[in-house]
């Protein structure tokens, strides 16, 4: 069965220390870079950027390729995973190991490809000594599968979760949720996808396969023994200086000259991505949060807030073999090594796909008429930011919405801060905001997680259903989530 030690080369400083050190030591008779001197105690990742042959200059890895989970079991109606939270070691900086927290020791962990009406059961084990759980972000999940921030794993145990993948195709991601250490956890590496798949998407004939590329984004800060820093700012929420996708710094992609579906997610802290093509062309937008829109949406700036995902289509055929198509960053927040996201390098060889992304994606859903409105004001408490005026209290319901109703939900945002709100549970439609009109894209599909502008006010129409029982929802900036920016609902 399980075995719940740690695994053999779990890492400890000492043994980081030494590692660190000795790799420095050959960095150091390559490049002669004079910041990796061991004469300071850590010096920044920025000033090492500034170096020549800096490991951190963009595009030297290849894109890694999310490592697909195969299943323990199959049967008619049902496929059984199992992993392990754990620790590892991530090859990120050439010449380093950076430890980790992740699935099966991974980072990013494996992804799970689920079937719409096949039931996913996901065996999680333990293996950290604290407490984890996972919860499956834009899934709809019974209340007791759903991972609430107190509904945990202790370290050494397991919890099967059960995910009945009773809703349309969409890009989910699972992290941890433990309450109060979710920015450590989702920083140190805990955090994957889980692409949900059904018939009618398939029947679009969107790219599949190798052409169907998820993209897990997400800002970090490098210590000089090559392990992540991670310094924590309540205010603000952690902002690293530099990019990885997949886990690679700005990774470059060979494309062939088709198409290519791009599914990103931001799993950062609380960096908010603007994403444009170097040409500024315009991609072809198809889903986001809760799949499908009703229709493709040509976009040239794509804002992504943490938590967010945008699936996107890009025609490489438009170029030609050997251009090299830089993906950007361009929030105004960002700069530096947050700016490259990634670099596609166009291959030679002819055009053959004849595949145009259809007009029509799926069907808009009829929704009821809303049944309450609610207003949340998201600003900082004494301590620590919070939702009307209070921080979050497991034994406190806040709000308590009908089953299988609609409300409208109003965030108003007296802050100068981006607070991304994610509903666990359920999904809602973008109504109105008062920065000005919503986003075309935002408009025609379903979404979990909104980014509210400083001084914005947002309203979305939630739709409480398939599942009754208790949920959170929170900020999805994991520092502002930890303290208090989280409110529990009570489906009824
Ligand atoms: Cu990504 Cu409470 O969620
Ligand atoms: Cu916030």
């Amino acid at each position: 069965m399980m075995d719940f030690r740690p695994p053999a080369d779990a890492w400890s400083r000492r043994d980081l220390m030494r590692n660190g050190f000795g790799s420095i030591a050959l960095l150091c008779t390559v490049a002669t870079p004079d910041v990796l001197r061991p004469r300071k105690a850590t010096v920044t990742s920025a000033a090492i950027r500034s170096q020549a042959k800096s490991p951190f200059a963009p595009f030297q890895r290849d894109l890694p390729r999310i490592p697909e989970l195969v299943p323990v079991s199959t049967s008619r109606t049902r496929d059984t995973y199992a992993m392990t939270v754990r620790e590892g070691m991530a090859d990120i900086l050439p010449g380093f190991q950076t430890p980790i927290y992740g699935y099966d020791g991974v980072y990013p962990g494996p992804l799970i490809r689920a079937k719409k009406g096949r039931e996913v059961v996901v065996r999680q084990t333990n293996g950290l000594p604290f407490e984890t759980n996972v919860h499956l972000h834009g899934g709809y999940v019974p209340a007791a599968h759903d991972g609430h921030p107190m509904d945990v794993i202790a370290a050494g145990g397991s919890f099967d979760y059960h995910y009945p993948n009773q809703q349309d195709a969409a890009t989910l991601w699972y992290h941890d949720h433990a309450h109060g250490r979710t920015s450590k956890t989702l920083y140190y590496g805990l955090v994957s996808m889980y692409v949900l798949e059904d018939e009618l998407e398939r029947e679009l004939g969107l790219p599949e396969g190798e052409f169907d590329v998820p993209l897990v984004l997400a800002d970090h800060a490098f210590n000089r023994d090559g392990s992540f820093r991670y310094a924590e700012n309540v205010d603000l929420g952690f902002r690293g200086d530099t990019l990885l996708v997949n886990g690679a710094i700005s990774p470059r992609m060979a494309v062939q000259r088709r198409r290519y579906r791009l599914r990103f997610l931001n799993a950062s802290n609380a960096r908010s991505y603007a994403l444009r093509l170097g040409n500024g062309r315009a991609m072809t937008q198809i889903a986001g949060d809760g799949g499908l829109l009703t229709r493709p949406v040509p976009r040239t700036g794509i804002p992504l807030h943490p938590a967010e995902r945008v699936d996107i289509v890009i025609d490489f055929s438009e170029y030609g073999p050997g251009e090299e198509l830089v993906l950007y960053n361009t929030d105004p927040e960002s700069g530096g090594g947050t700016s490259a996201v990634m670099r596609f390098d166009v291959e030679g060889g002819a055009v053959s796909e004849e595949f145009r992304v259809p007009r029509r994606l799926r069907d808009p859903d009829p929704l009821p008429a809303p049944n309450a409105r609610r207003t949340w004001n998201l600003a900082l408490g004494t301590a620590a930011w919070q939702i009307n005026g209070l921080g979050y209290d497991p034994n406190r319901i806040d709000a308590r919405p009908r089953l299988g109703s609609t409300e409208v939900w109003t965030f108003v945002n007296n802050s100068n801060r981006v607070h991304p709100m994610h509903l666990h549970g359920f999904l809602f439609r973008m109504i109105g905001r008062s920065s000005g009109p919503v986003a075309l894209a935002d408009k025609l599909g379903w979404k979990d997680t909104v980014g509210v502008l400083p001084n914005e006010t947002v309203s979305v129409l939630a739709w409480f259903a398939p599942y009754s029982g208790k949920y959170v929802f929170h900020c999805h900036a994991l520092e502002h989530a930890d303290k208090a920016m989280m409110l529990q609902m009570e489906i009824v």
